[in-house]
């Protein structure tokens, strides 16, 4: 049975220090949010609703473009998690179904998790809580449970001693049927140490009318909220290091693993080797059987079959690499098809272009796309030859098996098979540089005489 997402992202994160909404911090290249909002759609929820309160309208604007459907709650002062869910009770209109409840700042719940809580929801309880076991508990809700059976969710500030030594801790993952939810949230008072709303105290009040809860666990790495940058730094290396164990998995080949860095949604074909210090940004699919060596950067970009790419390589977004092309060292691509079989290989910038199957780009060759106000572009045919240090003044076509010299200036279309030079012609005088140099020698032998 599917059920309705809430996500709680009204929160103002203080300690993260910062002018941005918390759940717009990125781990992997995606805001926080994004993370959460996939779990969401991956367990097909029958209806999305994200809670927001500080900086409502940006987190708004990037939930719009992450997840259209969801449908957007406020909550305009923080009263508490309970307070919170209740904002996202118009927006679920009626429905009858489960409601699971989630935080936007916690972005690693697995959408397998959120299944094991709707099967437990199956097998009879009205409310169940992810648990986890914390290696520190302080801060935690602990849960209180007699088996199987939930008994209540205490807050750390609330406990006693002894509640405080219990380990097993509240995710704040709930889920429970709708009804059931909000009858419970009308009746949650704000007698507590923070005089908030609290969630978590639906639990003690579904076992006083008599209804049973549990529990399902998950390791405590899946329910790691952030809070702060080293809680952003310390999920940006989890997030890493999973990454990088699914490529391995997936028949990637990473000679230093600890070294490259994924996005979210970076794809990389089986027998592909990426050498050390590769950095992903969002957007990236490479092929199978592709070389990405040391020290490149790609973002936003598709590379085919077989090509190579690097070392020292920088791709941007609209790089499209064709099938065994070459990209070399300290060569920069940006909105580009490179195509089967060229080669770029050294110090060269193709911006805005379309460079030719199997056609040569030398050492130093530049579009020139922009002219300060708009962008051109530059086309070269297939197997062009473009020579060393040459400059390809855009809009500008080079056609198919042309030739430029090396270190041309074009600033018109070279027709198909054409030979272009545009540079100063070259004079040679015989003899010229040694008669040069002596009277050099001459001139200098004859000052250091007079300052003598
Ligand atoms: C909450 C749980 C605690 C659990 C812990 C896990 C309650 C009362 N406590 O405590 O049992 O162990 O999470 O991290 O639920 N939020 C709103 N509006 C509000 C208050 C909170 O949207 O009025 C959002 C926050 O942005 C955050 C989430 O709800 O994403 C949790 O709120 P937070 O204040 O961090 O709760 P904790 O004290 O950590
Ligand atoms: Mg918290």
């Amino acid at each position: 049975m599917s059920s309705a997402v809430v996500i709680l992202a009204a929160g103002q994160g203080e300690r993260m220090k910062s002018d941005r909404a918390k759940v717009l911090h990125a781990v992997g290249g995606a805001p926080l949010i994004a993370h959460v909002v996939a779990a969401a759609q991956a367990i097909a929820p029958e209806r999305l609703v994200v809670v927001t309160g500080h900086q409502a309208e940006t987190v708004e604007a990037v939930v719009r473009t992450i997840a259209p459907e969801a449908h957007l709650a406020r909550q305009d002062e923080a009263l508490g998690t309970a307070h919170a869910v209740a904002q996202a009770r118009a927006a679920l209109d009626g429905s009858e179904g489960d409601v699971i409840v989630l935080y936007g700042d916690t972005p690693f719940v697995r959408p397998e998790t959120l299944a094991a809580m709707q099967a437990a929801r199956r097998g009879g309880a009205a409310v169940v809580v992810l648990g986890f076991q914390a290696a520190d508990p302080t801060g935690y809700g602990r849960l209180i449970a007699t088996g199987d059976m939930l008994e209540a969710i205490v807050e750390h500030r609330d406990a006693d001693a002894e509640t405080r030594a219990i380990t097993l801790c509240n995710s704040g993952v709930i889920c429970a049927g709708a009804g059931t939810l909000f009858g419970l949230i009308d009746r949650v008072g704000n007698a507590n140490a923070r005089g908030e709303y609290y969630l978590t105290d639906i639990v003690g009040l579904a076992r006083a009318g008599g209804h049973a809860c549990t529990f399902v666990t998950c390791p405590e790495a899946e329910t790691l909220g952030i809070n702060s940058r080293a809680d952003l730094a310390r999920a940006e290396a989890a997030f890493q290091s999973a990454r990088r164990g699914e490529m391995l998995a997936g028949g990637v080949t990473l000679t230093a693993p600890e070294t490259v860095f994924f996005a979210h949604d970076t794809h990389v074909g089986a027998d592909t080797v990426i050498g050390p210090h590769v950095v992903f940004g969002p957007g990236v699919t490479v092929e199978n059987g592709a070389e990405i060596r040391a020290f490149c950067h790609l973002e936003g970009c598709h590379v085919a079959e077989g090509a190579q790419i690097g070392p020292f390589a920088r791709l941007r977004p609209g790089a499209e690499i064709g099938e065994g092309a070459r990209i070399g060292n300290f060569v920069e691509i940006k909105e580009a098809l490179v195509d089967r079989g060229a080669k770029v290989n050294h110090l060269a910038y193709i911006g805005d272009a379309t460079v030719g199957e199997a056609a040569n780009i030398g050492a130093g060759a530049i579009t020139c796309n922009y002219d300060g106000v708009s962008k051109h572009r530059t086309e070269i045919g297939a197997r062009a030859f473009i020579g060393s240090n040459s400059a390809l003044v855009a809009p500008v076509r080079v056609g198919a098996n042309a030739f430029v010299a090396a270190g041309s200036t074009i600033t018109e279309d070279v027709a198909p098979g054409a030979l272009a030079v545009g540079r100063a012609r070259q004079a040679t005088r015989p003899g010229l540089a040694i008669r040069l140099m002596d009277r050099l020698r001459a001139l200098k032998a004859a000052r250091s005489r007079e300052d003598a």
